[in-house]
């Protein structure tokens, strides 16, 4: 099912995500969702704050980042045949940052500020551990965009937006122009 998402300024945007208590069967269909909507947006992350359920899980699947990740889980190594696989689905279920380096400028986009783009700082060498959608626990070792991206769907979690970023007169200019739009 295809979900609506919100749109800045919304309000809800800045809501604080809780953590996730189990991975029941309502988490799981809110993951498949969640995925179906961010293909179906032809977006590359999307956080659960975004589609206004606020619990701590992000999907993600950034193009051609084959060589950008590490991914081990608890209990076995995760294999995935890189080579015939185009898509890096991945969730991420009440996620950390437990190490970060390396800073770089990209020029970020978002599902819920349409039509805009802003240069953000981030890290762009992470480590994050958290849990995927059957219950398993995992660390990965991202770098690159798919790092960038990692860290933008968080903030969402948090209730920040890549904007939050800007000069306060950028944030001003891109206020007014947003309620120009939304008045038609
Ligand atoms: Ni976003």
């Amino acid at each position: 099912m295809i979900l609506p998402i919100l749109h800045f300024p919304d309000s809800r945007l800045r809501t604080k995500a809780s953590a996730v208590k189990t991975v029941d069967k309502n988490v799981k269909k809110l993951v498949e969702d969640m995925f179906e909507t961010m293909y179906a947006e032809d977006g590359i992350g999307l956080a659960a704050t975004q589609v206004n359920q606020h619990l701590q899980i992000v999907v993600m699947d950034v193009p051609d980042s084959q060589d950008d990740y590490e991914l081990l889980l608890k209990d076995r190594e995760h294999k995935v045949d890189k080579k015939y696989n185009k898509r890096h689905p991945l969730c991420f279920i009440n996620p950390k940052i437990t190490s970060k380096s390396n800073t770089e400028k990209h020029t970020e986009g978002c599902l819920s500020v349409p039509g805009f783009q802003a240069d953000v700082e981030r890290f762009s060498k992470i480590t994050v551990e958290a849990i995927n959608e059957k219950g398993e626990a995992f660390t990965l070792n991202a770098n690159n965009l798919l790092a960038v991206c990692i860290q933008h769907e968080l903030d969402h979690l948090k209730g920040v937006l890549f904007i939050d970023y800007m000069s306060k007169l950028k944030q001003k200019r891109l206020l007014e122009k947003t309620k120009k739009l939304s008045k038609g």
